[in-house]
């Protein structure tokens, strides 16, 4: 064997090790950073903050400790990021300290750029990789004065959970040091396979594309997908917004598939100035092109020559769907998918279960219930859909494979990773569009509104939006939420006197709180939730009220409003749900205690 191991390395052409060059790890001496403590999906600050001495090493060093002392520490991790601005600089550090703390495989994406989805496909294909460490703030804006931030992902590739979390927050309280190795910086731009030796680590080089493209190909048909899209009446536009997502898109819908309509795909350090969150606000550019206003409504003035419009966020985990002239709501195309994903190979053998997050409209509940499917309904935060999806795997529970499930902060997702997946959901809806226009070889196409319409038809229409409150008061923000926790039971009924709200008739106020049914832990605090009634119709309305988990800096209330309509479709959801906005603001005393008179957006 120590004969032939210089002969190995000899002919084996696109492997190339370089020799041990570093020094021995030291114990650099620190003292704690305050207000360490990671958020919805990670700890995201202020580059600069990030950028200052030691925080990036302290809260590294704190989670490296957490997962070396948790049942399973991690003998493997992965590094990589969304390409924001600090991306490579970072990835560096954290090499080192990866060294420094000893941890035996390192491997990091070539350019150092992978998109969410990417790295959770990455660790769940390789049986030793304990875990990533993700540099993303997802769709929050990047830069030297904008967002930087880091998550953790366990090895199943699903985001940490929150006693994970929560221990990494405690040790950046006490934390006294950390382990560093110093040495050469790695090249980021080497081949893939290229394996560095520092101190007892080994830092590899990999292919960022080639596990999630495979992970891709398993759940779709791409040969039904590429020949769709080659139909000339067919025509996609896609939106990268510069994120990690983009030159997965490239690869994907542009080389494998065909799709010509690629738009900044290009991955940039701030996004090209923007803001990289597909929504109806930050989406301008695609949402015009589609031939819609602002509002998500269809342009009069203005139609598409596009069949589907999509964009994804920063880290390319996050979707946004539109169709000529018609912009689809995450929670209904959370539904669609539910009720047509027997055209996606991946749901041949039947769907055993759908989630939502508590604020998303219950549109795939009801479908969910046609379809005899279990719905569940968890707290915001993708996490909390990885132990359903793993229930049977690492819980020996029953099964809900193949799952299905989303969110309406613009996720869809399903059980192929344990992350949403923008790409999957464009996927899924060229899936979907392929499957409604068998056949159809001459006449015109079956579109996208035509689907949502019938889907409308079928289950009648859930009207949803939301309005964000960004940089508010964190104290008046509490008291909101702390005033509603008041009307909680006899109190609402109070509240709803006082206003008198016509057509709108005030139910009760509950506070959502979640036991997860897989390993029974307990979320309390998930969002205070008003509901109403229709007094003509009888149909249901609420508006949920929830404090943003993910912000850098002060507080965001989130205000989400839904309304099903059995019968009338037509019609902006924003001037649907006006009145019931109106209501939710004064039952809430939002104007009074944050100052704000409008959102700062609606979408
Ligand atoms: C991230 C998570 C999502 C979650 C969202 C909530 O994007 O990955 O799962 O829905 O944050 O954000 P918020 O700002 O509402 O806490
Ligand atoms: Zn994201």
């Amino acid at each position: 064997v120590i004969l032939l191991f210089p002969l190995i390395l000899l002919f084996t052409p696109s492997l190339s090790l370089s020799l041990p060059t570093s020094k021995s790890s030291v114990f650099v001496p620190s003292t704690p950073i305050p207000g360490m403590k990671p958020g919805t999906s990670g700890l995201r600050k202020k580059t600069k903050q990030w950028m200052s001495e030691n925080y990036l090493s302290n809260f590294i060093q704190s989670l490296l400790d957490t997962a070396n002392e948790s049942s399973n520490p991690p003998h493997e991790i992965l590094v990589a990021g969304d390409g924001r601005y600090y991306n490579a600089v970072a990835i560096q550090q954290i090499i080192k300290i990866c060294v420094g703390n000893k941890i035996p495989n390192v491997l990091v994406p070539r350019t150092g750029i992978m998109s969410t989805p990417a790295v959770s496909s990455l660790i769940r294909s390789r049986d030793d990789c304990g875990g990533g460490i993700v540099l993303t703030a997802s769709h929050n804006p990047g830069g030297v004065d904008e967002d930087f931030g880091i998550k953790y992902n366990e090895g199943r590739g699903q985001p940490a959970d929150e006693s994970f979390t929560d221990e990494v927050y405690e040790r950046t309280k006490v934390i006294q040091g950390f382990w560093k190795e110093e040495g050469e910086d790695i090249d980021l731009n080497a081949e893939a396979g290229t394996k560095t030796v520092l101190g007892s680590t080994t830092v590899t080089i990999i292919d960022p594309f080639k596990t999630y493209i495979s992970t891709l190909r398993t759940s779709f048909d791409f040969p039904l997908l590429s020949s769709f899209i080659s139909d000339p009446r067919v025509s996609i536009l896609f939106d990268g917004m510069h994120g990690a997502g983009g030159p997965f898109a490239s690869k994907i819908l542009g080389d494998i598939l065909g799709v010509e309509g690629l738009m900044r795909c290009e991955s940039k350090e701030d996004f090209g100035g923007i803001h990289p969150d597909p929504n109806l606000s930050y989406a301008s550019d695609l949402v015009e092109r589609m031939g819609l206003l602002p509002d998500g409504t269809a342009n009069p003035d203005f139609t598409s020559e596009f069949t589907l419009g999509a964009a994804n966020d920063g880290d390319g985990d996050r979707n946004m769907i539109c169709g000529k002239g018609i912009f689809v709501t995450p929670s209904d195309s959370l539904a669609i998918i539910a009720d047509r994903c027997e055209c996606i190979p991946q749901f041949k053998g039947g769907l055993k279960g759908v989630a939502r997050s508590m604020p998303s409209s219950g549109a795939v509940d009801v479908v969910a219930e046609r379809k005899g499917v279990e719905c569940f309904v968890t707290p915001t935060g993708w996490k909390f859909f990885g132990n359903l999806m793993d229930s049977k795997e690492a819980f020996g529970k029953k099964s809900y494979s193949p799952f299905l499930c989303g969110e309406e902060s613009f996720g869809t997702g399903s059980d192929h990773i344990r992350e949403k997946d923008g790409l999957w959901a464009v996927l899924s809806w060229i899936s979907i569009l392929a499957d409604a226009n068998k056949g159809n070889e001459e006449g015109s196409l079956v579109q996208v509104k035509d689907i949502v319409e019938e889907h409308w038809k079928k289950y009648g229409r859930h009207f949803y939006c939301r309005y964000d409150y960004e940089g508010c008061d964190s104290g008046a923000a509490d008291t909101l939420m702390d005033g509603l926790r008041g009307l909680v039971g006899g109190g609402g009924k109070a509240a709803a006197d006082v206003g008198g709200g016509g057509e709108i008739v005030f139910e009760s106020v509950e506070e959502f709180e979640y036991t997860d049914p897989v390993d029974g832990s307990f979320s309390g605090k998930q969002g205070m939730v008003l509901n109403f009634k229709m007094k003509s119709t009888g149909d249901k309305a609420r508006a949920v009220f929830r404090l943003s988990g993910t912000g850098s800096s002060g507080a965001t209330v989130r205000l989400y409003l839904e309304q099903y309509d059995g019968k009338n479709f037509q019609g902006s959801a924003p001037e649907k749900l006006k009145l019931l906005g109106e209501e939710a603001i004064r039952i809430s005393k939002l104007q009074e205690l944050t100052g704000r008179e409008q959102p700062t957006v609606i979408t």
